[in-house]
């Protein structure tokens, strides 16, 4: 791109929208802010907000909690299928990528009045190919599984959004991943759950059902300052608006940064072998391995690794993976297992089984909804004090033997 176009790119403000996971729009508000951006707008699903170009680099490369970095095309009012498609038509797409990527379209409504969003999203695609073909004589492809270039329009009952994503492959995919067993979190609610818990990485950080190790990855990631998307590629990077100069800068200052080493350890363990395995390359993959002591241990045959800390526990839920009954019987004890060990740390559990509430005989001093996936959870603090129950500020504390 020539170098005028880019700074002019650059001056301008752009909308955005950073969708990220239910229930963690507070938190991704509050990291947004803290990266820098000064007009932020917490809204269901997501945070919009306004900044320079390059500032969408940043926050793809940054971003612990969003799922994505959508840059808003266009917005206009309509009423029929022919205004949704006229409103397409009238972006100029062969500015921003070029024909030979393939695309694909993806439609949300929310109380639109047009009856089929598959023929909206037929319309749409119809609209931005057809734009190509006058411009330049060729369509785009059109790719729904691995597409280069992702278009999304959000609907409600008046007004149409384009807007193209300018992260591609969602943002929990760090690029550490490479096989997976069932239930891992997504890396955002992992990294949502850290922030909403309120750990800072001086906080000794235990989490005794690893799994593949979801949590001490973002944790350990955080800790080193070890920029979440470092290892990976993005959809900004195809268009023709990229920069990749300003790209490679930021990404050389995100590496200036990392950390040698985290300033706590990170405790990670769980009873199955396969998942520590898992666990144990993912980190060695993302170059944290040294800042995580992996075991593979029973839970309740653990011992706290300090006087003090945070314990991040993910059950297996009953719906997903887990036995119900030996659930059912499991609560208690791992109630039983913090009140007898955890005197002085804060225990924070994940789970979508409503019946750990009534049966884990702690009583929590907060209770967070939040989804994973489309499966709604629920994340209990546990406040673990030494001495007797005690009510202070409306929240409870519970007694450690
Ligand atoms: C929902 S998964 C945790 C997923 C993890 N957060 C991740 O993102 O990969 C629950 C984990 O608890 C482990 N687990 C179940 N019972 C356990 C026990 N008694 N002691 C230790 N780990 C246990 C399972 O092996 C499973 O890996």
């Amino acid at each position: 791109m020539p170098m005028e176009k880019a700074q002019r790119m650059d001056s301008t403000k752009h909308r955005f929208f950073a969708p990220c996971p239910r229930g963690l729009e507070q938190v991704l508000d509050n990291e947004l802010r803290a990266l820098g951006i000064p007009a932020t707008t917490a809204m269901a699903g997501g945070v919009g907000f306004q900044a320079p170009w390059a500032t969408m680099y940043w926050v793809n490369l940054w971003s612990h909690i969003a799922s994505r970095v959508l840059w808003e095309a266009g917005h206009r009012a309509y009423r029929t299928e022919e205004d949704i498609y006229r409103a397409a038509h009238d972006l100029p797409w062969p500015e921003w990528f070029l024909s030979s990527n393939s695309i694909k379209v993806r439609v949300t409504a929310h109380r639109c009045p047009l009856p089929s969003l598959d023929f909206l999203t037929l319309r749409i695609k119809d609209a931005i190919c057809d734009k190509f073909v006058s411009a330049t004589g060729k369509r785009p492809a059109v790719d729904t599984r691995h597409p280069d270039i992702r278009i999304d329009a959000f609907l409600d009952s008046k007004s149409v959004t384009l807007y193209l994503d300018t992260s591609g492959e969602p943002l929990f995919k760090r690029g550490h991943r490479i096989t997976t067993v069932e239930a891992p979190l997504r890396e955002n609610l992992a990294a949502g759950l850290l922030r909403l818990a309120g750990w800072t990485p001086d906080e000794v950080l235990m989490d005794p059902m690893c799994g593949t190790g979801t949590i001490p990855l973002e944790a350990a990631l955080m800790a080193r300052k070890i920029a979440p998307g470092l290892a990976r590629s993005f959809a900004f990077e195809r268009f023709r608006l990229h920069d990749a100069k300003r790209w490679a800068q930021l990404r050389e200052a995100a590496r200036l940064k990392q950390r040698k080493e985290s300033p706590a350890a990170i405790y990670a363990s769980d009873r199955d072998a396969e998942a520590i395995k898992i666990a144990q390359r993912l980190f060695q993959g993302a170059g944290v391995a040294i800042d995580i002591r992996l075991q593979q241990k029973e839970i309740l045959s653990l011992e706290p690794p300090a006087p003090k800390g945070l314990l991040m526990i993910n059950p297996p839920y009953g719906v997903r993976i887990g036995d119900p009954d030996e659930l059912e019987s499991f609560y208690p004890r791992l109630g039983d297992w913090l009140k007898q060990k955890f005197a002085g740390w804060r225990a924070f559990v994940l789970t979508a089984d409503p019946r750990l509430r009534d049966t884990i005989g702690l009583s929590p001093s907060r209770r967070i909804p939040l989804y994973n996936g489309a499966l709604e959870c629920r994340l209990y603090e546990f406040r673990m004090v030494q001495g007797g129950a005690r009510r202070k500020l409306g929240q409870d504390s519970v007694r450690a033997k």
